[in-house]
């Protein structure tokens, strides 16, 4: 990503949101009207943040949260084709005040079934997730094609030199020489392991 922001492939900016707050401590969160234990972000830093973005209001804007749909490959993809600029809103404390969500944002987005303490890493995962589809950001285009959730199975196991290393050599297929073995191969080992460990990705006639 450092070189794809060096070549101009992608640009990142980050925001400090405590930069636009009014108070003169420069606070950020507040207690939670109807109480509950926590804080809160404040509604007013945030939303001068945003102000502050050129073209927020062209921007597709997401909340990172718990609550959101869960980030997969495919909105990866979608998100990559689909739009110039994103705007990702990272929570901190116990959340951000609600009239936030229905002014500003579009779609609220969460890495998985687990609460982290902000939302700075699930940007950073989605901003990488993201970034490989951009053209130019791998080295390789085709690398990214035959990755795991490409095509609904996971990737078959892969073999570098040397090829026998304590006791265990690479499969005979894969120095044959012959490709069309070779593909088969994969095809069949992305195919066993995904019916073993995934088998939700799979199409319920694949066999
Ligand atoms: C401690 S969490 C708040 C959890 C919130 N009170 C709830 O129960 O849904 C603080 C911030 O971390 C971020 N966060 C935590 N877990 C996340 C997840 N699984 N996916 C995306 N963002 C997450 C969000 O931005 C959230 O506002």
């Amino acid at each position: 990503m450092g070189r794809a922001t060096k070549d101009g492939k992608l640009e990142i900016n980050v925001i400090n949101i405590r930069d636009f707050s009014k108070d003169k401590h420069k606070k950020c969160d507040d207690y939670t009207f109807g109480g509950g234990p926590g804080m809160l972000m404040m509604p007013q830093p945030i939303y001068d943040a945003f102000l502050s973005i050129p073209g927020y209001e062209k921007a597709y804007k997401i909340y990172v949260s718990p609550k959101g749909k869960v980030f997969n490959q495919e909105m990866s993809k979608q998100m990559a084709k689909g739009y110039e600029h994103i705007i990702i809103l990272c929570g901190h404390y116990e959340g951000v005040d609600q009239r936030i969500l229905d002014l500003l944002i579009d779609e609220e987005i969460s890495i998985g079934d687990y609460v982290l303490t902000g939302g700075e890493l699930p940007a950073m995962v989605m901003v990488d997730a993201i970034s490989r589809h951009i053209n130019g950001v791998l080295h390789s285009e085709e690398s990214a094609s035959i990755e795991s959730f490409e095509n609904g199975l996971l990737e078959y196991p892969q073999y570098t030199k040397p090829r026998e290393f304590m006791g265990l050599s690479v499969p005979d297929v894969l120095i044959s020489g012959d490709h069309k073995k070779v593909d088969m191969w994969r095809l069949e080992q992305a195919k066993k392991l995904t019916r073993q460990r995934r088998p939700d990705l799979m199409n319920i006639d694949e066999d």
